[in-house]
């Protein structure tokens, strides 16, 4: 996806809430002498969000999707670009608990909102119970599809701790897997759904 220029001098990398986003090298607080042939730099309206339970906040296009700043400016890419028409659901995150598009939201829209994404349920060492049970029942060939199917159950299973195959399909039916895992994917969902019940954890 091509994305939209940065403006001269601002970091790659959003930074946690409080840091000083400005070109490196130079002291905080000391002003920068503009050049009388300069080129003015762009200024983008700092977007300010909360992602994984971190607050982030900076300088970004109006024009910028919540996916494309989750990938390349907070570097998680749990969130997969696929269609980027919100029709297959590679790009899927949590917005309040709520299961969402990110290729199509602008990241504006969600600013002061709690977006949750793959890496905020769980690591390699700690796995979220809806992403040992995808682990467990090998719902996942490529992988692509895998964390927007993750997060669509951890979503279902919030609303409905106890869903039927049917209702399990109803939910996924807008995430598309492309490798055929989907009898994988519904043996994960009941496995999760029963040790989560058993459990009592929350999803
Ligand atoms: S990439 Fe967002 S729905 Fe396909
Ligand atoms: S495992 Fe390949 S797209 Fe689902």
């Amino acid at each position: 996806m091509s994305l939209p220029g940065r403006p001269k001098g601002a970091s790659r990398r959003a930074q946690p809430e409080g840091t000083p986003i400005g070109p490196p090298g130079r002291p905080q607080g000391q002003a920068r002498r503009s050049q009388p042939d300069e080129a003015p730099a762009t200024a983008f309206p700092v977007l300010t969000l909360t992602v994984n339970r971190q607050r982030f906040s900076a300088p970004v296009p109006r024009e910028a999707t919540l996916l494309h700043v989750l990938r390349n400016d907070l570097g998680l890419v749990g969130p997969k670009y696929g269609c980027g028409l919100g029709a297959c659901g590679a790009c899927t995150v949590l917005i309040d608990d709520r299961v969402a598009r990110a290729c199509l939201i602008p990241a504006h829209g969600v600013a002061g909102r709690h977006v949750t994404t793959l890496e905020g349920l769980g690591d390699r060492a700690a796995p979220h119970p809806v992403q040992q049970a995808f682990i467990d029942a090998q719902a996942a060939q490529c992988g692509y599809c895998t964390s927007g199917m993750v997060l669509a159950t951890v979503a279902l299973l919030r609303r409905n701790p106890g869903p039927s195959d049917d209702e399990a399909r109803e939910a996924l039916q807008h995430q598309l897997c492309r490798c055929g895992t989907h009898v994988e994917i519904l043996r994960a969902v009941q496995l999760a759904a029963g040790r989560l019940r058993d459990g009592v954890e929350r999803a």
